[in-house]
């Protein structure tokens, strides 16, 4: 595997590629696991090259505390893309990739005033940015995201629609532990009783999406789910929504045919986890 830490490094090694050659991208950043070495063994699967970012992106952070206690495991990580034969990795510093302050902002209007974009001021906007650089550095034919950040993916959709991003975005269904608890670079801050707690969090998920099948209405499955996290102090939901997964806007009546996200955010601890889980009701 390659490792390349400047632009022109990219720049350099496509000249050398065949002009058929396909790349396949997948951003992260970093403290990876086996959610990252999916998406990498899909791009191996689809395309002639795999390129992986881990770059920790100031911009998103809207809380600095999160970034710095944000984990880093650059020597564990560059392993595991090694054992799944990813071509290169691409290491930028911060300065690499503001070497000014950023003025420019991003309006997502309404998809970015609901969810995660109403507790993370600004988090969209960093997404966004961070992105597009990425794209226009590594000029991807297919980039590869996980579905657990749901919102994430539909900002990208309206990013790659709204920029004229020429590829394809390949958005991976969330891989979890046999318990349930979705993948998460932040599950290895939890303590071992948090652990133990966290698939709590898809059960109450599952009841959920059982609950609204049964009929029973958005109101009472919202309160149901908090009241069933809430009896464990450890956990305090900060929202759960029941959304449609076009805009993930709140739907307050599910209708028949219809594919629902539900879409959550809880503190286990200090730990923030999100989750969500799609159907079709
Ligand atoms: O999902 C992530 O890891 C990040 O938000 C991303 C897409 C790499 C942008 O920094």
């Amino acid at each position: 595997m390659l490792l390349f830490t400047q632009p022109a490094e990219l720049k350099q090694y496509f000249r050398q590629l065949p002009p058929t050659a396909t790349i396949g991208f997948v951003p992260t950043m970093g403290a990876l696991h086996e959610g990252h070495l999916t998406l990498v063994r899909l791009a191996k699967q689809q395309c002639t090259v795999v390129i992986c970012s881990i770059f920790v992106n100031p911009t998103q952070f809207n809380n600095p505390e999160d970034l710095a206690k944000y984990p880093r495991t650059i020597e564990a990580d560059s392993q595991m893309l090694e054992s799944v034969g990813c071509d290169v990795l691409f290491l930028p510093e911060v300065t690499t990739m503001y070497p000014t302050p950023v003025r420019t902002t991003l309006d997502f209007g309404d998809l970015e005033k609901v969810l995660e974009g109403k507790f993370r001021a600004g988090h969209f906007n960093g997404v966004g940015l961070v992105v597009s650089k990425l794209f226009h550095l590594v000029k991807p034919d297919v980039a590869f995201f996980g579905q657990k950040d749901l919102q994430q993916c539909l900002i990208i959709k309206q990013l790659v629609r709204d920029y004229s991003f020429d590829l394809k975005l390949v958005i991976v269904p969330t891989m979890r532990e046999t318990d349930g608890l979705a993948m998460s670079s932040r599950n290895r801050r939890l303590t071992k009783a948090q652990r133990q707690l966290a698939p709590q969090l898809y059960k109450a998920l599952q009841t959920a999406q059982t609950e609204l099948q049964n009929g029973q209405a958005v109101q009472t499955v919202q309160e149901n789910f908090t009241t069933y996290l809430h009896q464990w102090a450890a956990f305090r939901v900060e929202y759960f929504e029941v959304a449609n997964t076009l805009d993930l806007q709140s739907v307050m009546h599910c209708t028949h045919g219809q594919e629902i996200a539900l879409v959550t955010a809880v503190f286990l601890g200090e730990i923030r986890l999100i989750d969500n889980l799609v159907f079709t009701f």
